[in-house]
């Protein structure tokens, strides 16, 4: 039998085991998740190292080492399981958004994979990923639900009205929030990842210097990171030239709390607005202490439940993938062997 003729008679199971990949950017991701909810391996393996001394990922560096890693990953994802090939009901891969390059390993391999096991091949939306981790981090978690959504490349507040219907009701109108803090980390001397590093320099500092609001008097979930973080810049080099000392670590902490602060407000807004009682997070932004403590005590406060992906979930990984991967394997989102990698898609997209 053909195989696409094959994974349409195939039929679906409640406890899937699924085989999901993930090489949007730096990192060679592989887990097996079962029904969608239930983790049973996750094998990270990062290049992280190779771009720190170019102060971002390098997208040719990138490629090269996804492409020499992506079959031990895959095995051991496997082995880590407990199951063999033969066991798996469907092959999860992100197709976008990413790096092109990077992305093409994982959705060349995920083909040949699909297509040699004569299983359905399902196309998943890195972002909605994101979004999944939940489902992971709760297994009662049911929409609908608030999702507050900040990455690297994305700061976005969604209305999860089903488990495939998003309204997104406000998102960044420049920079996104893990972009903002990358690129504020180099100007006080650090190096990529910025989150991480930003919150250990601001730990010893005070919020005590005043930055521009965020798009000041206007309502609504947009974001705008671009006037806080051209205001710290213009802030160092201006008492660079004037010779004047003055405390990173204070800086870093003003910059944390205004870059971070907003989020929370306008994700409880949304919550509240709605009328739902759950708020749940993802992205990797939200691995950020300073956040995840504000995000704790602000909920608890207003009574809403809130759904805090463990940190290695909040980062890229391979599990939430998995879980987005059996949302639309349920709904027979297959792919043929002309998938092909997508730069740029937007955070609906399923195709
Ligand atoms: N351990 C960590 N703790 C906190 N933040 C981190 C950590 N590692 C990376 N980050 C931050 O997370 C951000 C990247 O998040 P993520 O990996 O989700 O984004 P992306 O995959 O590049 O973009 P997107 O998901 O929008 O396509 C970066 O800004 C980085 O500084
Ligand atoms: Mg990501």
């Amino acid at each position: 039998m053909k195989y696409l003729d094959k994974i349409k008679t195939a039929s679906l199971k409640q406890d899937a085991l699924i085989l999901a990949i993930e090489s949007s950017c730096d990192e060679t991701a592989a887990s097996v998740v079962k029904g969608g909810r239930e983790i049973l391996s996750s094998v990270i393996m990062s290049s992280m190292t190779e771009h720190i001394p170019f102060g971002g990922v390098v997208p040719e560096i990138a490629s090269r080492m996804h492409t020499t890693a992506i079959s031990l990953t895959v095995e051991k994802a496997v082995s880590d399981a407990g199951i063999t090939l033969g066991d798996l009901d469907a092959i999860a891969v992100t197709y976008g958004s990413g790096l092109i390059g990077a992305l093409l390993v994982g959705v060349s391999y995920a083909k040949a994979l699909a297509y040699s096991l004569g299983i359905p091949l399902v196309p998943v939306n890195h972002v909605r990923g994101h979004v999944s981790a939940g489902y992971l981090t709760d297994k009662e978690l049911t929409p609908p639900f608030i999702c507050l959504l900040a990455s690297g490349g994305h700061t976005a507040i969604i209305d999860v009205k089903d488990y495939y219907t998003y309204d997104v009701l406000g998102g960044t109108l420049d920079d996104a929030a893990g972009e903002a803090f990358d690129k504020v980390a180099r100007v006080l001397g650090l190096q990529y990842p910025g989150v991480p590093n930003v919150e250990r320099l601001a730990k010893g500092g005070e919020n005590n210097i005043e930055l521009p609001a965020m798009l000041k008097g206007k309502k609504g979930y947009d974001f705008s990171y671009s006037g806080l973080k051209t205001a710290v810049i213009n802030y160092v080099h201006s008492k660079e030239q004037k010779g004047e000392e003055y405390s990173k670590e204070d800086l870093a902490c003003s910059f944390q709390s205004s870059a971070l602060d907003i989020l929370v407000k306008k994700a409880l807004i949304a919550v509240k607005e709605r009328g739902y009682k759950t708020l749940s997070v993802g992205g990797g932004v939200s691995a950020n202490g300073y956040l995840r403590e504000k995000l704790q005590k602000e909920c608890g406060k207003k009574g809403v439940k809130l759904v805090l992906p463990e940190r290695k979930l909040c980062t890229d990984n391979a599990s939430m993938i998995g879980a987005e991967g059996f949302l639309q394997y349920l709904n027979k989102n297959y792919a043929d062997l002309t998938l092909n990698a997508n730069a740029f898609i937007e955070i609906t997209a399923t195709k």
